[in-house]
């Protein structure tokens, strides 16, 4: 099958988060299996594009409103990636250094949206599938369904992938023109409590809509942002598939970020010279276990409980464990963490920003993962912590839920809590602290979490599966 994914994100390209390693990851596994899977994206201004080579293999002209445009696309020449990989060049507006965050993100993206339908449009032939990735991609089913000028296309099966339906694009009806000219009468597929939203447009047009976990899906139906009757009315054509992760790059025996590789044979050992090696560059203890957090400083990730869960932890258990942050995000969540720099005594640090080495060290030297989230799709955090043996402290949501099993089963490998509160993941740690120091449980745990497949290879099986209904 020729498969065509558009996203925002895809690593090593660009990544903010999940979705580029995630699109990143599965159309090489499915080109492995013999499909023919492209990724097109937007080309921003990053080290990626500047490292490698290019062929140019379309220019068209196109417009936005009353904005008329050049567009260029190009290929990546070797197939580094495992995949063919597609940039949209549009001058002064796609490339910049970051992927969002600016004020015309909505012109941004329903640019680059344009731009891929007419490319699509232009060639002599026509895909299997266009499968598209959150709301930045979510308009093209609406597009080559209602759009008069890409009629010829409306036979091409689409399938969205719902990543976070936390955020969907919304604009205003005043920026309906910016669309090519479409089916007035379509004008419900499109509009949301009286706003155009792209997702809910995606999920009314798409053949398909896949979520990334089966319990995300389950609970979209009473908590998404908005979009709660929707995804109880399109039930029918929705599914859950979980993530894998790239278990070539997540692999602690072969990982080139980490300063000491390990295998389950030597992961004591590799996993104390990891820590060690953080807690020398952060100022903490080495005899304390080490709890972690790796991500985007925001409510969704339950980030603003961190700094009064960790302080209360230091009375709650005593001095006993060290507590090391890795993100960014909201302003006031950064200012608390920096702040509480103050009371560290060689167990508490933050590093504000992005940064990709630290993430995969901490992974390796870490003893435990923490994710209070409000909200989590699939997340792969935990997952890669597993790979790496650390062991995570989830709360019981979306993904979490549905990758980790509490120690309090026998067969169980993580810590799960129910509330994302200041109380409930305080009791976590606790419980994280007590198991720390039950050293041949915590070996055991370990090897059994560094044996747990979450590759890809059964969740692509399913994709191809969602292809082939939807054809
Ligand atoms: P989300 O996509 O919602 O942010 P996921 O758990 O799916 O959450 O994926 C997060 C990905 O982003 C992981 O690969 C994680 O290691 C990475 N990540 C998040 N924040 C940072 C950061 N500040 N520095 C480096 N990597 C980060
Ligand atoms: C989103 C979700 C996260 C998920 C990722 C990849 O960013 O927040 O839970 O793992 O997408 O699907």
């Amino acid at each position: 099958m020729e498969i065509i994914h558009v996203s925002a994100e895809c690593y090593p390209v660009a990544k903010a988060g999940g979705l580029g390693d995630v699109v990143g990851a599965l159309p090489k596994y499915q080109s492995q299996l013999g499909h023919f899977a492209k990724v097109v994206m937007p080309m921003y201004r990053t080290r990626f594009l500047l490292d490698n080579e290019w062929d140019v293999v379309h220019k068209g002209r196109t417009n936005l409103g009353d904005w008329w445009f050049d567009y260029t696309v190009i290929k990546e020449k070797t197939n580094k990636l495992g995949f063919d990989l597609y940039l949209v060049d549009v001058f002064g507006l796609l490339d910049r250094e970051k992927i969002y965050g600016y004020p015309d993100d909505t012109e941004r993206f329903t640019a680059f949206q344009i731009c891929v339908v007419d490319w699509i449009s232009a060639w002599g032939h026509q895909p299997d599938v266009i499968h598209v990735h959150d709301h930045h991609s979510a308009l093209i089913p609406f597009m080559i369904k209602h759009c008069y000028k890409y009629q010829l296309l409306n036979q091409i099966p689409t399938v969205l992938t719902i990543h976070n339906a936390q955020y969907q694009g919304w604009m205003s009806w005043d920026k309906s023109y910016y669309l090519p000219p479409w089916d007035p009468w379509k004008w419900g597929a499109l509009d949301w409590n009286n706003s155009i939203n792209p997702l809910a447009s995606g999920i009314r047009c798409a053949w398909k809509v896949s979520t990334v976990s089966w319990s995300y899906l389950e609970e979209l139906k009473h908590s998404a942002n908005g979009l709660e009757a929707l995804f109880e009315y399109e039930k029918g054509k929705c599914s859950g598939i979980l993530n894998g992760i790239d278990q070539s790059i997540w692999d602690p025996s072969t990982d080139h970020y980490i300063r000491e590789r390990y295998n389950w044979n030597t992961e004591a050992e590799g996993r104390r010279k990891n820590k060690s090696v953080l807690c020398e560059r952060f100022g903490l203890d080495p005899q304390k276990p080490l709890m972690v957090f790796i991500g985007r400083l925001v409510g969704e990730k339950g980030a603003d409980l961190l700094p009064m869960a960790i302080s209360d932890s230091f009375y709650y258990i005593g001095r006993k464990m060290c507590f090391l942050i890795l993100g960014s995000g909201f302003p006031e969540i950064e200012g608390q963490l920096n702040a509480l720099k103050r009371l560290s005594q060689h167990d508490y640090n933050v590093f504000i920003g992005y940064d990709e080495t630290l993430s995969h060290q901490m992974y390796a030297g870490a003893d435990f993962i923490l994710m209070p989230s409000r909200v989590e799709p699939c997340g792969l955090n935990q997952m890669y912590a597993m790979r790496y043996g650390t062991i995570p402290v989830v709360r019981r949501t979306g993904g979490l839920k549905d990758t980790v099993v509490d120690i309090g089963v026998p067969e169980g490998y993580g810590i799960l809590f129910n509330w994302a509160s200041v109380g409930d993941v305080s009791h976590a740690i606790w419980r994280a602290m007590a198991l720390y120091n039950d050293k041949k449980r915590l070996h055991a745990i370990r090897e059994k979490m560094m044996g747990l497949d979450f590759s890809w290879e059964s969740s692509v099986m399913q994709y191809l599966e969602l292809y082939q209904i939807v054809k």
